[in-house]
């Protein structure tokens, strides 16, 4: 007898996801129902219609954008004193025990070129160490300062999550308690092609991928996160990309601001460099906070200034958050009110086979693949705070193997933050023009994780390194 997931595809005009069944062996159509059950039929077709069809939906006019407000940092003329206040509630915060930090890190990483998870890519400059262990660092230095424990949430996806959990234990967890991390999956959706017919990967698997770093809301309340999160007294997650090393896992500052304005979500914003940077920018519209992602920006708001001749739209998003448990609980399907967000379309090359099997590989994109973005949570936030944060201590992604945002400008920025402390500490290092140490440095986050962290492990040295010959200080 046929089995009803398969009539029930056929019935949706999607029969041709089971063509090759009877060529199956039962494990392989075990794995293809299974693949087949996860899939919402009626949200592909809706998705179809409204992202393929009428494809103009995706390209708004953006009418009524405005630049959204940000609390300035200290630095560039904002409010010391406000800032020292959050600061002070960040620190209580952490002190009780009720902060976590989680990282999306479910992505592919094909513009790097690199086929194992981002997070065991090797980042540091001298002692190459993977980007995991660098944010396990950072949370062990603030667990000694605030002598508590901060729980880490993994987010991987079904293609990384083995290699992910693997690579954890087959290094102790970096010094973390196992039990400490929580590891989990985020959700996947079917490719289709133009025709909305979902696309197979092989006779028996569907081509399905990631949904997105928007799904990790969702996500964390499947899984189980937010219960462990309530069970722990957990209430707000510091939010951050697998690619960013030189990111504040932990920042006091932030988390209270986040708090004090009873935000569900936050975020920090860097004034983008230049027009076209690749930032989704932060705006107001209708009164609301929204990410514009960068390929959706219109050019002449890409270009427009203000009358001092600065960039009107200037608050770059780095993807750093605060999220507050409730408001996860609430997007993520928990809460009272259903609340999704909306998907985005992405044109891609997807591998797929022929009606006789044969494997196709094009060279143009033949299909969409649907995901969803976390900042279009923002909007739902009744309450929010955006703050401004400084590129060189917080912002430096390895997304592209080479040039911009590469292993060698992320390398450069982290010395150079490693330089401006040791500067703090009243010592001179030899660099280049743009700063770069001309012997490699490199900061253990356990002995420094900032400048005032730094100089106190520093005076406390016997004997200081010698700084014309590579460093390591741990
Ligand atoms: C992203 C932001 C952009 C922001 C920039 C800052 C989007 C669409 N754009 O760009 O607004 O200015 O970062 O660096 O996000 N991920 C998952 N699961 C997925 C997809 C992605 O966990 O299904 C994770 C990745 O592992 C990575 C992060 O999300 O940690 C970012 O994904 P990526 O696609 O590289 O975003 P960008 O285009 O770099």
């Amino acid at each position: 007898m046929k089995h009803s997931l398969i009539s029930q595809f056929e019935n949706a005009g999607q029969g041709q996801v089971f063509r090759f069944w009877d060529e199956l062996s039962p494990g392989q159509q075990t794995s293809l129902l299974e693949e087949a059950e996860e899939i919402d039929m009626e949200e592909i077709a809706q998705l179809h219609r409204s992202l393929v069809l009428n494809s103009q939906d995706e390209h708004h006019d953006f009418p009524d954008l405005e630049p959204a407000p940000f609390i300035a940092h200290p630095a560039q003329g904002g409010d010391s004193s406000a800032w020292a206040e959050a600061r002070n509630v960040g620190d209580s915060a952490l002190r009780s025990g009720s902060v976590a930090a989680f990282v999306v890190a479910g992505g592919q990483g094909t513009r790097l070129g690199y086929d194992k998870p981002k997070g065991i890519y090797p980042v540091t400059p001298l002692k190459e160490k993977s980007l995991f262990q660098v944010f396990a660092e950072k949370i062990r230095a603030a667990e000694n300062t605030y002598e508590t424990t901060i729980p880490w949430f993994i987010m991987a996806s079904h293609g990384n999550f083995q290699d992910t959990v693997d690579f954890f234990e087959s290094n102790n967890h970096f010094g973390l308690q196992s039990g400490q991390v929580h590891f989990f999956r985020q959700g996947r959706m079917p490719a289709i092609d133009l025709e909305g017919k979902i696309l197979l990967s092989c006779k028996s698997s569907i081509a399905m991928s990631p949904d997105g770093h928007g799904g990790s809301l969702r996500a964390l309340v499947r899984s189980g996160a937010t219960k462990i999160m309530e069970e722990n007294g957990i209430d707000v997650l510091s939010y951050f990309q697998v690619d960013n090393p030189l990111i504040k896992v932990i920042d006091p500052a932030f988390i209270g601001f986040h708090l004090q304005s009873q935000s569900g979500m936050s975020s920090k914003m860097i004034p983008k460099a230049y027009a076209e940077e690749k930032v989704g920018v932060f705006c107001t519209q209708q009164d609301k906070t929204v990410v514009i992602e960068y390929s959706d920006l219109p050019e002449d708001l890409m270009h427009a200034r203000d009358e001092s001749g600065q960039l009107k739209f200037l608050s770059g998003s780095i993807a750093i958050h605060m999220l507050s448990r409730e408001f996860v609980n609430q997007m993520g399907g928990a809460g009272s009110t259903n609340t999704s967000l909306p998907f985005h379309r992405a044109d891609k090359k997807i591998p797929t086979l022929d009606d006789e099997g044969n494997p196709i590989e094009p060279e143009s994109p033949n299909g969409v693949k649907f995901e969803m973005f976390v900042f279009d949570a923002l909007p739902f936030s009744e309450k929010t705070v955006v703050i401004e944060t400084q590129r060189s201590s917080d912002f430096s992604p390895v997304k592209n193997a080479e040039g911009l945002d590469s292993p060698h400008t992320s390398k450069e920025d982290q010395m150079k933050e490693f330089v401006s402390w040791l500067n703090t500490a009243g010592e001179a290092v030899a660099t280049d023009a743009n700063g770069v140490p001309l012997q490699l440095i490199e900061v253990s986050p356990l002995f420094g994780y900032d400048g005032p962290s730094f100089v106190k492990s520093w005076n406390a040295l016997t004997e200081k390194p010698d700084l014309s010959q590579p460093s390591y200080l741990e």
